[in-house]
């Protein structure tokens, strides 16, 4: 999509014209809506200039993206404007809010007295920024993208939100220190050929992000999930975040911004319909001096962590709070006497613990009469799925089967839901 087509979407009769979309017939039969499109004298009109099937692409394309939206943000995204690139590297709205309200709360006096804006540099399509522009953050994006710029602009627009942001088109690497008194950055982590796992390949590279956090007064950078521990900044407290159990980022806090634990896990969950705002958010912080986690064999119950815990290595952390001990100083599983539930872990009762034998299992999962048989495994080669095949299971009953190994013995939990029903 280049700059002129979108910008023909903006105008009244483009806005029309996408309004006049129906997005499941599109999606149902995207050649016959465009083909009807290419018909439509009122879409050769957005701009005479352009050849008629650029501006079908572009109207498809946003229609498109809009309903691919709705997952990340949505109701908004009806209303919002996207490119592929940028609804792919956006952050969620629910991790945005997140993020937005401690920044809101920490706020440097040169922001919260309105003298200067809030700098996200590298905004994107601007899912950051529009966050913290929603709680009354004066913030102003930039981003190489002319394309991106423009998309981001029209979604300040299309939320109004244009008293609080405005966005520039611009090159992060020639932001100077000290620019911005609060800033918050998401680097690209896509090059040419695809993602970039190399934070040193990241645009801009993560050291030049983490040297003007540092120089900030208050600042966050977001970064992949799996970002090595060993290249965060000391100055920085670094937070795990995951969604309905799925990790998305790490976000690093600088300056004003970085209260609390050097290291924290949150799980955060969408599926329940609430933001952050409203009490779906679960944290668990580093505490000092705690030590690693004892090891012991598997007592009554079996707990497995969610991912930002594990990833933010704080699982001896979340065993210490339920009395809790490790089955393997390597692994992420812990064990404890005592159930107690948390949006922090999952926990299961266990029904038996050996290990590994396919025929002592089979015959384990037809005496608990399951047919339902969820699989999980941590540290364990057992190829699952030809597991699964394996045991034949069927019967009314659920199962959970935890994988893993001891030393570099390989064990199995045979676990059912906390509270179910002892079986016959
Ligand atoms: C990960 S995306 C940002 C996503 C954004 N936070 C959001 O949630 O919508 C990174 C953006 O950085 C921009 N970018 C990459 N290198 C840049 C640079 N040197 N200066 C400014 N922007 C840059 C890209 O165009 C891309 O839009």
């Amino acid at each position: 999509m280049r700059v002129p087509a979108f910008s023909a979407l903006l105008t009244d009769a483009g806005r029309e014209v996408l309004a006049g979309v129906d997005p499941s017939a599109a999606a149902r039969d995207p050649l016959a809506t465009a083909s009807r499109l290419r018909e439509d004298p009122g879409v050769a009109a957005l701009d005479p200039g352009l050849p008629v099937a650029e501006l079908v692409n572009a109207v498809m394309t946003q229609v498109g993206l809009r309903a691919r939206g709705r997952a990340k943000f949505g109701g908004n995204a009806e209303r919002m404007f996207f490119t592929p690139d940028g609804l792919e590297q956006s952050t969620r709205r629910i991790v945005a809010e997140y993020r937005a309200e401690r920044t809101a709360r920490h706020l440097p006096d040169a922001v919260s007295g309105g003298g200067a804006a809030a700098g996200d540099l590298c905004c994107g399509i601007g899912a950051d920024l529009l966050a913290l522009a929603g709680r009354g953050v004066p913030v102003e994006g930039v981003d190489a993208d002319p394309l991106t710029v423009a998309v981001a602009r029209a979604n300040i627009d299309a939320l109004g939100l244009s008293g609080h942001a405005r966005v520039r088109e611009g090159d992060v690497n020639e932001v100077g220190a000290g620019d911005h008194p609060l800033l918050f950055c998401d680097p690209a982590r896509r090059g040419g050929r695809g993602r970039v796992f190399d934070p040193a390949a990241y645009s801009p590279p993560w050291d030049v992000a983490t040297r003007l956090a540092e120089e900030a007064e208050a600042a966050c950078l977001k970064a992949a999930p799996g970002i090595p521990h060993e290249v965060l900044s000391p100055a920085a407290s670094a937070e795990w975040i995951s969604v309905d159990g799925e990790l998305k980022e790490t976000a690093l806090w600088f300056g004003t911004l970085a209260e609390g634990s050097r290291r924290r896990a949150t799980v955060l969950h969408e599926r329940t319909g609430l933001l952050a705002s409203e009490g779906s958010v679960a944290h668990l912080d580093a505490e000092p001096d705690l030590g690693p986690a004892p090891v012991a064999p598997a007592r009554r119950y079996l707990y497995d962590p969610d991912p930002a815990v594990v990833r933010s290595h704080l699982v001896a952390e979340a065993a210490a709070r339920v009395d809790g001990a490790l089955l393997d100083e390597r692994i992420a599983y812990f064990t404890s006497d005592r159930a107690e539930r948390s949006p922090l872990w999952r926990v299961l009762e266990v029904v038996e613990f050996a290990p590994f034998s396919l025929k002592r299992l089979r015959s384990s999962v037809r005496a608990h009469k399951a047919g339902t048989v969820t699989i999980k495994k941590r540290g364990s080669a057992v190829d699952t799925e030809r597991l699964r095949r394996d045991l034949r299971a069927s019967g009314p009953e659920s199962v959970t089967i935890a994988l893993t190994r001891i030393g570099e013995r390989p064990f199995y939990l045979l676990c059912r839901e906390v509270g179910a029903p002892e079986a016959p």
